[in-house]
């Protein structure tokens, strides 16, 4: 949406800006010096689930997930809270950053300061600072030809939440789901180290196709799934078959366009693989012979390591997804 309304706005250039906005990558970077870049990033949201504290956990959650998925360490960060002081108790806001603060503490993040409005809608978020060597940013335009696609996360938060809005969601579904978004990227960050890592972003709002096909736009190459082996979150399909589809689904869907085919995929595996996520997982691309070994670490760290596709090069349409 930003990258639209920017267009044809002189922005101010600077060379030190290693990844600005026109890349559609998942943070910015600004070189410090030749060891050390700056990586920023920004989101808040309305919550996704009825706890206050474990709405404000996800939400940290998922504001330092573009750190990790440039390759960077987050450092800092700043709080963006709009609360409806007239209508709600302080308590639930205290909840909101009692949880906030607690995934900032696991993350070893320091919170130092924030801006909060009165808005008749809760949402609540981070701005986000973290470090990353210049060597070594993972941007989301670099896959290769050859590569495998790793996912670390099953799909199905989009579903699964809005199921919670309609109380359809059973609380042992709903809870499987909450432990995935509460866990932080960063582990997996850190496994990728020692791998010839070549592209990485993390799934979220566009779900796995759209960012997906951002990471095939940006490389210039076709990627192939096989929807069969795309994990899914327990109770998804089911809460899916039942209507719970958020809209972003099919704006999802219209993101993506003509640069998608779907080959013998059934409108159900194809919801899934379109649902929007909150705080995701990493989808990789690395050499093929380095995926099974990368699996391996993932798994060690409680993370999924699962092949769902491959990379070639580019042939009629950027994504491919064979069923
Ligand atoms: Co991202
Ligand atoms: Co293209």
């Amino acid at each position: 949406m930003l990258q639209r309304a920017l267009a044809e706005i002189n922005v101010f250039k600077d060379p030190n800006v290693l990844v600005g906005f026109e890349k559609a990558d998942d943070a910015g970077v600004y070189r410090l010096d030749d060891q050390n870049a700056l990586v920023q990033t920004v989101d808040f949201f309305t919550p996704v689930v009825d706890d206050p504290f474990i709405y404000g956990q996800i939400a940290a959650a998922n504001s330092l997930s573009d750190v990790y998925a440039m390759g960077g360490i987050p450092r800092f960060a700043l709080s963006i809270v709009c609360f409806p002081a007239d209508k709600l108790a302080a308590e639930v806001l205290h909840e909101i950053l009692r949880g906030g603060s607690e995934k900032m503490h696991e993350a070893q993040v320091a919170v130092i300061g924030g801006h909060s409005v009165r808005d008749p809608e809760i949402k609540f978020g981070y701005c986000v600072s973290g470090l990353v060597n210049p060597q070594k940013i993972y941007s989301n335009s670099a896959a290769k030809p050859g590569d495998a696609l790793l996912l670390t996360k099953p799909l199905g938060t989009g579903i699964i939440t809005t199921g919670i809005k309609f109380e359809k969601t059973s609380d042992e579904i709903a809870q499987e789901a909450i432990e995935w978004m509460l866990k932080l990227n960063a582990k997996a960050r850190d496994r990728m180290e020692n791998f010839p890592i070549h592209s990485v972003t993390d799934v979220t709002g566009y779900g796995l196709i759209g960012h997906a096909y951002e990471m095939a736009h940006g490389s210039g190459t076709t990627m192939i799934f096989r929807a069969n082996e795309v994990p899914v979150m327990r109770g998804a399909e089911k809460l899916a078959k039942q209507g719970m589809l958020p809209g972003g689904i099919e704006s999802n869907r219209g993101y993506v366009g003509q640069s998608i085919v779907w080959n013998g995929v059934s409108s159900l595996r194809q919801q899934i693989m379109l649902d929007p996520q909150t705080s995701g997982g990493l989808l990789i691309s690395l050499p093929e012979e380095e995926a099974k070994r990368l699996a391996v670490e993932l798994e060690a760290e409680g993370f999924l390591g699962q092949q769902i596709g491959c990379v070639s090069a580019f042939k009629e349409t950027h994504i491919r997804v064979e069923s």
